[in-house]
């Protein structure tokens, strides 16, 4: 890493850049306030995407949405602990910075009218575990000190059922993020739709400014062009084996969508979902490979609730959220398509 210095004015502003990459890292709060000070300052709108980093198309898009629509983008990367459970994989998620900072300077988008000159992302902000967890941070939530934010009764259900202490872990460090980055938007993928409108929420219940709730934006899931496998950071865990039957997932999931908006209960169309992905289990078997469904099941994008056949309505085309998860050998895999009318819920 060689060290540079941005200056403006009075202020002096420390940032480091990676040798093979041209973008400025902030690795303390304090020199990442400087920065933001002179944003608000010179009134920029400021563009955030948090990721725990080993980037991918998926991250790229929406740091590509936050460059088209802020004059500055700042990409968060912190693998936080508090989001793991003590039996996840902290220890193995993949870390891959100095790939990450290529990809991230890679990255131009050219706004229209110009003379505008191209957008390119603002900064990294990487903050260390001590920074962001001064009393320590332990994966034992009953070992636990310090400042949590849980938002009650929407993070029990669907992934919070199989993962309790997750959304309490994502809440907590995404409130700190958006205390220090102060975006004015912020970005988030819809293959996490449940993370995405829990956080929506909870900087509507906090009377969040930076961003507000409607500044919170969620954007479809980045796919696998020739197959459909929503992007993930742990997909490279998937042994070639596993990769080829992962796409299931989604297919499942559309098949599901596709029955019941042909006019099928919401039983069948789940059914649909579980058959789809039993063959597929029946064929990795041939293979050593495990394939486990965790769930697959039609919630409500408001309160997370599951919907009973009664309550999903085709007709009045309100959202419903189909979403599953399932194990593919030792990876899980999350995913999910919207059906009725998408309008509030995922960007165009
Ligand atoms: O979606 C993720 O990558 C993480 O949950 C997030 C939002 C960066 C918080 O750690």
């Amino acid at each position: 890493m060689t060290r540079f210095l941005m200056l403006r004015r009075s202020v002096s502003i420390s940032a480091s850049v990676h040798s093979s990459a041209s973008i400025p890292v902030f690795t303390t709060i304090k020199d990442y306030r400087l920065w933001r000070n002179e944003a608000f300052e010179s009134k920029k709108s400021v563009g955030f995407v948090p990721t725990m980093g080993a980037l991918h198309d998926g991250h790229l898009s929406l740091v590509k949405r936050s460059l088209s629509e802020n004059d500055l983008t700042v990409v968060s990367i912190f693998v936080n602990p508090s989001q793991f459970a003590p039996h996840e994989d902290l220890a193995t998620y993949p870390r891959t910075l100095p790939q990450d900072l290529i990809l991230l300077s890679a990255l131009e988008y050219q706004p229209a009218n110009p003379p505008n000159a191209p957008r390119t992302p603002s900064a990294v902000f990487l903050p260390s575990v001590k920074d962001m967890y001064p009393s320590g941070i332990s994966q034992d939530v009953s070992q636990q000190k310090g400042t949590f934010v849980e938002v009650k009764g929407y993070g029990e259900q669907m992934e919070g059922l199989s993962r309790p202490t997750f959304f309490r872990g994502v809440a907590t460090i995404v409130t700190k993020l958006f205390n220090i980055i102060q975006p004015t938007n912020a970005y988030f993928g819809q293959k996490d739709i449940q993370q995405a409108l829990l956080l929506r929420r909870l900087v509507g219940d906090l009377h969040f400014s930076h961003p507000t709730h409607d500044n919170l934006h969620i954007i479809p899931t980045a796919r696998n062009a020739a197959n459909g496998l929503a992007l993930s950071s742990r997909n490279i865990y998937l042994t070639p084996c596993e990769r080829r039957l992962a796409p299931t997932l989604y297919a499942a999931l559309q098949d599901a969508g596709q029955v019941w908006a042909a006019g099928a209960s919401k039983q069948e169309a789940v059914r649909r979902a579980l058959d789809r992905l039993g063959a597929a289990k029946d064929e990795g078997a041939k293979d050593g490979i495990e394939i486990r469904v965790d769930y697959v099941e039609m919630n409500d994008p408001d309160t997370f609730e599951v919907l009973g056949d009664g309550q999903v309505q085709r007709s009045d085309g309100a959202p419903v959220i189909l979403s599953g998860a399932a194990w593919f050998g030792r990876t899980r895999l999350i995913d999910n398509v919207i059906l009725g009318n998408l309008e509030g819920i995922v960007a165009k």
